[in-house]
C-alpha cells in the first residue's frame, strides 16, 4: 500500500525571478508525494522571506543562509531532503552540508565546478550512505525510457554511432543580460564552462544514459563566438563509447531561432532510434 506520508523537501535557491527552482515546487507536487516545508530562496535574506511567505510557508521554517537552515533542520528533524537550484557555484558546499548533517540531496546539474570537487562529493554519498539526485531531466521523458530499454535488450543490435545535438538560440548576441545569462557567463559563478557545462551535460548524460555506454574518450573544439565572454558558448565534440563506438555532440547556444532543440540518434548493426525534446511523446525506430 502506498505510504500516506509525504516526503519533506527543503529549497535552497528558487527565489523570486529565478527559472528552475519554481519548475522543481511545481514538478515535485506532481504526485503529491512531496510538500515543500522550508527555503532559502535567495542569497539576500530579504527575498528569501519575501518568498517563503509568497509560497505561504511558516516564517520560523524561511531562512537568511543555507548554513542555518541546514543546522536547524537537522536539530528539529523537520526536513528529509533538500533540492538545491542555486548557481553552479553554490552546488558544492550546501551539499556538502547537507550529506554531512544526514540529508539526502536534489542538486542541480552540473554536478560542481571540478573534478576534485565531483569525487569528494561521490566519496561522501559513500561514506553517509544517503542519497544524492542530479537532475538530468530529459532522462524524464517515457520515450527516452523506451529508447533506454530497446537498446539494453538489444533490440537495435550492436551500437555503433552516436548523434546528439543540442542547440539554443537565447545567448545569440552578446546584450543578453538576464538574471540567468549574467551568472552563467561569469566563470566565477558558472564554472570552467559555459555552453558545454550548462547544456552540453544533458547531452552527454542522455548519449550515455539511451545507450547504457560510456564515453571514454573526447575531443573537443570550444568555441566563444560573441566577442567578450570569457567562456565557450558553442561546442562540437567528437565521442568514443567503451564498446568502440563513436559518436558526435554538438551543444550550442549562439543558434539564432533555436528554444531547446535537444536531439538524439542511435544506430545499431539492426536498427536505429531518433527522438527530440520538441516532439517529446514520439520515438522514430528503424530497421535495417
Ligand atoms: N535540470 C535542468 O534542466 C536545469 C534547467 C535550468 C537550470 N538548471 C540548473 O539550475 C541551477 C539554477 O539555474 P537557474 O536558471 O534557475 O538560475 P537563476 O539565476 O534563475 O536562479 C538561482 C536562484 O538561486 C538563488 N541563490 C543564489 N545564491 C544563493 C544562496 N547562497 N542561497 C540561497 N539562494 C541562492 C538566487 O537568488 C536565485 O533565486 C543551475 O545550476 C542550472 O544549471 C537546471
Amino acid at each position: 500500500m502506498a505510504s500516506t506520508k509525504k516526503l519533506r523537501m527543503g529549497m535552497i535557491g528558487g527565489g523570486p525571478g529565478a527559472f528552475i527552482g519554481a519548475v522543481h515546487r511545481t514538478a515535485a507536487c506532481l504526485d503529491e508525494e512531496i510538500e515543500l516545508v522550508c527555503g532559502v530562496f535567495s542569497s539576500d535574506p530579504e527575498k528569501s522571506y519575501e518568498m517563503g511567505k509568497q509560497l505561504g510557508l511558516a516564517a520560523d521554517r524561511v531562512y537568511g543562509t543555507y548554513k542555518e537552515m541546514i543546522e536547524h533542520e537537522q536539530k528539529t528533524k523537520g526536513m528529509d531532503f533538500v533540492a538545491i537550484v542555486t548557481p553552479n557555484h553554490v552546488h558544492y558546499e550546501p551539499a556538502v552540508l547537507a550529506l554531512r548533517a544526514g540529508f539526502d540531496v536534489v542538486l542541480d546539474k552540473p554536478m560542481c565546478l571540478s573534478l576534485q570537487e565531483a569525487h569528494e562529493l561521490s566519496q561522501l554519498v559513500h561514506d553517509t550512505g544517503r542519497t544524492l539526485c542530479l537532475t538530468h531531466t530529459y532522462t524524464g521523458y517515457p520515450m527516452v525510457k523506451q529508447a533506454r530499454q530497446m537498446i539494453a535488450r538489444n533490440d537495435l543490435g550492436s551500437i555503433r554511432k552516436v548523434y546528439v545535438e543540442y542547440p539554443q538560440g537565447w545567448l545569440s548576441h552578446a546584450e543578453v543580460n538576464s538574471k540567468q545569462a549574467q551568472w552563467r557567463l561569469d566563470p566565477k559563478r558558472s564554472g570552467p564552462a559555459g555552453c558545454l557545462g550548462d547544456i552540453g551535460v544533458h547531452a552527454f548524460n542522455l548519449a550515455e544514459y539511451i545507450t547504457g555506454l560510456q564515453v571514454t574518450h573526447v575531443c573537443a573544439d570550444l568555441q566563444t563566438v560573441i566577442a567578450g565572454r570569457q567562456l565557450d558558448d558553442d561546442a562540437s565534440v567528437l565521442l568514443r563509447f567503451n564498446n568502440g563506438a563513436t559518436g558526435v555532440l554538438m551543444a550550442s547556444q549562439i543558434c539564432t531561432g533555436e528554444e531547446n532543440n535537444l536531439k538524439i540518434r542511435v544506430y545499431g548493426d539492426k536498427g536505429s532510434i531518433e527522438w527530440q525534446h520538441a516532439d517529446c511523446n514520439t520515438l522514430a525506430v528503424r530497421w535495417f
